[in-house]
C-alpha cells in the first residue's frame, strides 16, 4: 500500500423519507440559502415543494439559482457567486445530480474567494474557504454527493476541468432512493457506468499489497452488474433504487482507494470528449473504457487477470493471460452495451474529426494517468479506437 491519510467529513443521511432532516440540517448553519437546481426535474417529481416546505418551517430566506446544466458551466457557477453576494447568503442547499452539486460546490468556494473561480478550477490559485454546502441527491452517478469534486465547463475555451478543494466536501447529503425514481432510462444506464467506472479508474494503480482495496471495488463492481440490469428494467423497484445508489456513494468516496491512487486517464479523456460535444459523461466513459483498459493491459497483466475472473466471470483454463484480460475487457463492453450504454463515438455522431482537438485537450496540463502515463498521441490512438 501506498501511505495514506483518510478524512471524509460529509454527514451522510439515508433512506426513505429522510428530507424530513432538512430543516434540522440546514438550521446550524444559517437561513438565507441559496437554492441551486438544474432544469426542473425536481419541480415535475416534487421534491422541490418537499424542501421549500423544510425549509419554511425555519422561515428561510431563500434564493434561487435554478438552469444548471448537465455538464455545469462556468457561466451557471458566476452567476451563483453574484447571488451569493447580493443576497448575503450564509448556507448553500443543491438539489440534483453530479451536476448540480458540482456548480453549488463550485459557488460555495467562488463566493468567498476573492478572485476569479476559474483561477482555482485551474489551479492557478488557492481556494480560500467555502460558504457551507448541503445536498439533496436526486440521481445515482457521480458520488459527488460525499466527496469533494467538481467538475466543472469552461464552453467558450472547449475545456470541461476536474478540481477538488478540502473546502468543498458538502456538509450533508440526504440520499432517499425514492427521489431518483424519475430518473429516466437513458440517464439511470449513464449512472450505471459512471459508478462502474469510478471503481475500475481506482482499481488501475500502480500499488502492491492491496488485497482489501482490491476486494472492495470487486464488490461494487459485481454489485452494480447484479442489480443494474433489474433497475433498468424496473425503474421505479425501491430495493433496486437503494442499491444502486448506495454503490454509486461507495464507488466515489475516498474508501476504494484508500493506500492506492488510481488511474483517471479515462476520466481525463471523457471530459476531454464532453468539452467539444457535450455528451452525456456516462456514455462517453461507456464507449472509452474498454479501449483505455485494452491500451493498457501490459501495465500489469496479472491484475487484468484477476479482474477478468474475479467480476466478469472469465474461465482461464486453456487460455494465456492476455486472451483472459482481452475477454475480460469483451464482457465489460458487451454487459454496458446489454443495458443500453452507447459503445462508439460514431452513436453520438462523433467523426475524426476533431481527434486532435480533444487530445489536446486531453493534454492541457500535460502527461496523465497515474497507472498508465498517456501523452498527446496515445489519447489519440485510444479516441481514433473508439471511433
Ligand atoms: O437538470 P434536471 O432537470 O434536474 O435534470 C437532470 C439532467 O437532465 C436529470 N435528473 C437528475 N435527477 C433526476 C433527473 N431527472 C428525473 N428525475 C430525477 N430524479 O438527469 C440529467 C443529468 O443530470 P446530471 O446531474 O448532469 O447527471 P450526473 O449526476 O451524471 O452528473 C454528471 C456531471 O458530473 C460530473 C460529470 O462530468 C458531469 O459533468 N462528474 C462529477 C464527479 C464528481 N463530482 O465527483 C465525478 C464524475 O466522474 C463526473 O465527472
Ligand atoms: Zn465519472
Amino acid at each position: 500500500m501506498q501511505s495514506f491519510a483518510f478524512v471524509n467529513p460529509t454527514k451522510l443521511i439515508f433512506g426513505k423519507g429522510q428530507l424530513e432532516q432538512l430543516s434540522k440540517e440546514v438550521r446550524r448553519y444559517g437561513n438565507r440559502v441559496l437554492l441551486v437546481y438544474g432544469g426542473g426535474s425536481i419541480k415535475r417529481n416534487g421534491i422541490y415543494d418537499n424542501v421549500l416546505s423544510e425549509l419554511e418551517k425555519i422561515n428561510a430566506h431563500v434564493a434561487e439559482l435554478s438552469g444548471v446544466e448537465p455538464n455545469p458551466r462556468l457561466t451557471t457557477v458566476q452567476k451563483g457567486i453574484d447571488l451569493c453576494r447580493e443576497e448575503n447568503i450564509d448556507f448553500i442547499l443543491a438539489v440534483g445530480g453530479g451536476s448540480v452539486i458540482d456548480a453549488a460546490k463550485a459557488i460555495a468556494v467562488g463566493a468567498e474567494f476573492d478572485g476569479e473561480i476559474w483561477d482555482v478550477i485551474t489551479r492557478k490559485a488557492r481556494p480560500t474557504g467555502a460558504l457551507p454546502l448541503g445536498t439533496v441527491l436526486t440521481l445515482a452517478a457521480t458520488g459527488s454527493e460525499m466527496n469533494a469534486n467538481s467538475v466543472i465547463t469552461h464552453w467558450e475555451k472547449n475545456q470541461k476541468v476536474g478540481w477538488s478543494s478540502p473546502f468543498s466536501f458538502p456538509k450533508f447529503s440526504i440520499l432517499d432512493p425514492v427521489h431518483t425514481f424519475s430518473v429516466p432510462k437513458d440517464q439511470t444506464i449513464y449512472g450505471i457506468v459512471d459508478m462502474m467506472s469510478h471503481v475500475l479508474e481506482a482499481y488501475f494503480h500502480k500499488a502492491s499489497n492491496t488485497p482489501l482495496q482490491d476486494r472492495i471495488c470487486e464488490s461494487i463492481l459485481t454489485t452494480v452488474m447484479e442489480v443494474g440490469p433489474k433497475l433498468v428494467e424496473e425503474l421505479e423497484n425501491y430495493d433496486y433504487r437503494e442499491t444502486i445508489l448506495y454503490c454509486g456513494t461507495m464507488a466515489l468516496n475516498g474508501i476504494t482507494q484508500m493506500g492506492a491512487r488510481g488511474d483517471w486517464g479515462t476520466h481525463n479523456i471523457e471530459h476531454a470528449v464532453s468539452a467539444v460535444y457535450d455528451i452525456p459523461h456516462g456514455g462517453g466513459l461507456a464507449i472509452i473504457f474498454p479501449h483505455w483498459i485494452k491500451y493498457a493491459m501490459s501495465e500489469n497483466l496479472e491484475r487484468h487477470v484477476q479482474l477478468a475472473t474475479r467480476v466478469f466471470g472469465v474461465e482461464p483454463e486453456g487460455k494465456t493471460n492476455e486472451e483472459i484480460a482481452l475477454e475480460g475487457i469483451e464482457q465489460l463492453a458487451q454487459f454496458w452495451n446489454s443495458i443500453g450504454a452507447p459503445s462508439r463515438l460514431a452513436d453520438y455522431d462523433i467523426d475524426n474529426s476533431r481527434i486532435e482537438e480533444m487530445a489536446s485537450i486531453a493534454t492541457v496540463f500535460g502527461d496523465y494517468g497515474n497507472y498508465k502515463k498517456l501523452n498527446k498521441e496515445d489519447t489519440e490512438k485510444i479516441l481514433t479506437a473508439a471511433l
